[in-house]
């Protein structure tokens, strides 16, 4: 990929992605899983830019959505209603109605309080809402606790119990209709036991939910698939796919799975313009014009980004590279070897395709970046750079 082409024509901060690789990436996935009837709804929170969602909708995929805003989102970009899930641990009373009214696949159901009030809303809409629950199976993924969401320390879903009594009382309503069944253990998973446990836990249930006549035809595995961001062993599609068959003999079931970071990661990149440099003392700063707020990754969870430094220069040391917001967890990458650079050099992020871009806000009055896409090895916005009139536009009325 030609970035100093890219940046000199979009100018940095900026995002760009490889459609290509997003879409080798679902290939891989959905031959995995081509034994058995399978949907992949990409998770469109690891970036939901619509051209993006088109792309993968193109590709077939569905999509599980956070919000009802993610909802329109997906519709928008062209994935069909009956392909749309709609999850989260606190939907408000107008996203349930309105996700009844769009009469999407299915609502994943996070507690007994929700699904109550899911009933109430259907009721009052003299709908039928077809719902999916989210079993919490206390199994510990091993991954950075902030992504780690399948014990029952965290807030997800309802333990195995709860689950069953809920879909007893579903089954009993006239306006609720369990045909799924979801877990989702957490995020950046590189070790595949704690998967295949969960789901073996999950198809437990579903069998015997099938002995009172609960007929679950949607298994959603939910997401997690670890990527290559450094040198981590990650799980391979094929063997990620055995594990959650091997669990499912003799289950007529559609395999729900809902990847966002597998899918767009690796396939982004975030090109920030070196400013300047400098040292304190004996550390160096290179001081980037992309910063925490464009990607925040590095500062919240202390993640791990490989940084490509485009210099002429060959000299390298140690440095932090970071951005220029005043906090000093504003860096992207600390220690690093990298060679001196001068004012415009380029240094690129890689593995910035997923959680990238949205994440990001608009602290210290700073535009957010474009966005752009390689499609069919050609560049193309898919996001213009926001603008300071952008940034005051809801407020300057009120002045
Ligand atoms: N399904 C559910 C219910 C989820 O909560 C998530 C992610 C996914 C699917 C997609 O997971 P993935 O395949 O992308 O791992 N901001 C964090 C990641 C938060 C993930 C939240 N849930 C990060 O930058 O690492």
């Amino acid at each position: 990929m030609d970035f100093k082409q890219l940046a000199q024509k979009y100018q940095t901060p900026l995002y760009v992605y490889d459609f290509a690789h997003f879409s080798e990436q679902f290939n891989k996935l959905k031959e995995a899983f081509k034994a058995r009837k399978s949907l992949i709804c990409y998770a469109i929170k690891a970036n939901s830019n619509l051209s993006v969602i088109k792309h993968f909708a193109n590709l077939q995929s569905g999509a599980d959505c956070v919000s009802i805003g993610e909802v329109k989102r997906a519709l928008l970009a062209g994935v069909p209603k009956y392909k749309i899930i709609f999850s989260g641990v606190g939907k408000r009373d107008d996203e349930i109605k309105e996700a009844l009214e769009l009469d999407i696949l299915m609502i994943n159901v996070e507690s007994q309080a929700e699904m109550q009030r899911i009933e109430e809303i259907a009721k009052s809409m003299n709908k039928e809402a077809r719902i999916s629950i989210r079993v919490n199976p206390n199994i510990d993924p091993k991954t950075h606790p902030y992504i780690s969401t399948g014990l029952h320390e965290n807030k997800f879903g309802v333990d195995i119990d709860t689950a069953t009594r809920m879909y007893l009382q579903s089954k009993q309503s006239d306006y609720l209709n369990p045909i799924g069944i979801h877990f989702h253990i957490g995020s950046q998973l590189t070790e595949l036991e704690p998967i295949k446990e969960a789901s073996q836990i999950v198809a437990d249930l579903v069998r015997k939910l099938q002995k009172v006549d609960i007929d679950i035809k949607f298994f959603d595995v939910g997401g997690g698939l670890g990527v290559q961001y450094d040198d981590e062993v990650l799980i391979q599609p094929y063997d990620y796919a055995q594990a959650i068959l091997s669990t499912l003999s003799g289950l007529d079931v559609t395999i729900v799975m809902e990847p966002g970071r597998y899918l767009s990661a690796n396939g982004g990149y975030f090109i920030t313009s070196v400013l300047y440099e400098k040292q304190n003392g004996d550390r160096r700063f290179v001081i980037v014009d992309g910063a925490m707020n464009d990607l925040i990754r590095p500062s919240l969870y202390n993640a791990y980004h490989k940084i490509e430094v485009l210099s002429d220069n060959t000299q390298v040391s140690k440095a932090n590279i970071v951005g220029p917001v005043c906090e000093s967890g504003d860096f992207f990458a600390k220690d690093v070897e990298v060679p001196l650079t001068k004012h415009g050099d380029l240094v690129v992020i890689h593995s910035a395709g997923a959680y990238g871009f949205v994440m990001s806000s608009n602290y210290n009055t700073r535009p957010r970046p474009a966005e752009v896409g390689i499609i069919n090895n050609q560049d193309k916005l898919i996001r213009k750079r926001e603008t300071f009139e952008d940034l005051i536009a809801l407020e300057k009325e009120y002045m």
